[in-house]
């Protein structure tokens, strides 16, 4: 079964409304008639709004980078599914290693969110992978397993067609160091292996399994040319649209 590539872009806490329309007004014209990968953007959620307007017309698509659980209600700071879908999003990442490192989210809260995000027609990208000490342990396979088996508990065949997985080795993640191609299309398998044990083959064989951590221009054609990898999820290089959009075009 072929997998159409999702290319994302998450900007982290980087650009104001201004900056981000800039980038997408020089962008554009670089991936302009692009049809064979998804793109999507992930900008803070002060520039969401703009976001979506600067791409109206376009198959380009926006999402938050965290998205509370609930549809309303007393939660400081937070951003709910609601909130997204009335500018026009319609994505979100869930579990990015940077939430669950300084932001105590475990994979129970990246459960309940992908709940919550496919009630409501979102579709979720949901972060997993190991850490430095993990993967020196030998643990990697088991991280990934648990993160899978916790964060997807309770979600059906039926409805987890939409879901994305983005694996992010957490010592990859901005720090330019790359999991080679064979070590990501290895963790790519156990990941399918485990969405196939959980979800059914059929479900794990349609579902894009992106990688993350350090993709470059200069990185991108070998780990996004693999058959397992479906795609990329980009920090850093995702920042200027020469960069980027070279990555959209590996
Ligand atoms: P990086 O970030 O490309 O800067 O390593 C990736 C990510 O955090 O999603």
């Amino acid at each position: 079964m072929s997998r159409k590539a999702l290319i994302a872009a998450n900007w982290k806490m980087y650009k104001t409304p201004a900056e981000s329309k800039a980038f997408i007004d020089a962008f554009l014209p670089l991936v302009a008639g692009h049809t064979r990968d998804e793109i999507a953007l992930f900008p803070s959620v002060t520039s969401l709004a703009t976001v979506v307007a600067s791409l109206a017309g376009t198959e380009i698509r926006a999402g938050l980078q965290n998205m509370h659980f609930a549809d309303e209600g007393a939660y400081t700071g937070e951003t709910s599914p609601l909130m997204l879908k009335s500018v026009g999003a319609t994505h979100t990442l869930i579990g990015h290693s940077e939430r669950r490192q300084y932001f105590a989210e475990s994979d129970e809260i990246v459960n309940r969110k992908l709940h919550t995000a496919l009630k409501h027609d979102i579709v979720p990208v949901v972060c997993i992978g190991e850490s430095l000490a993990e993967r020196e342990a030998g643990d990697t396979a088991s991280v990934l397993k648990t993160q899978i088996q916790r964060g997807f508990a309770g979600i059906t065949a039926e409805q987890a067609a939409p879901i994305v997985i983005a694996y992010e080795p957490v010592w990859a993640i901005g720090t330019g160091k790359t999991a080679t191609p064979e070590m990501a299309v290895d963790a790519h398998r156990i990941v399918r292996a485990e969405v196939a044990a959980i979800l059914g083959s059929e479900i794990a064989q349609g579902m894009r399994i992106l990688y993350g951590g350090s993709v470059k221009p200069d990185n991108a054609s070998s780990l996004l040319g693999q058959e397992e990898i479906d795609g990329a999820l980009v920090g850093g290089a995702s920042l200027v649209p020469a960069s980027f959009s070279a990555i959209v075009h590996y």
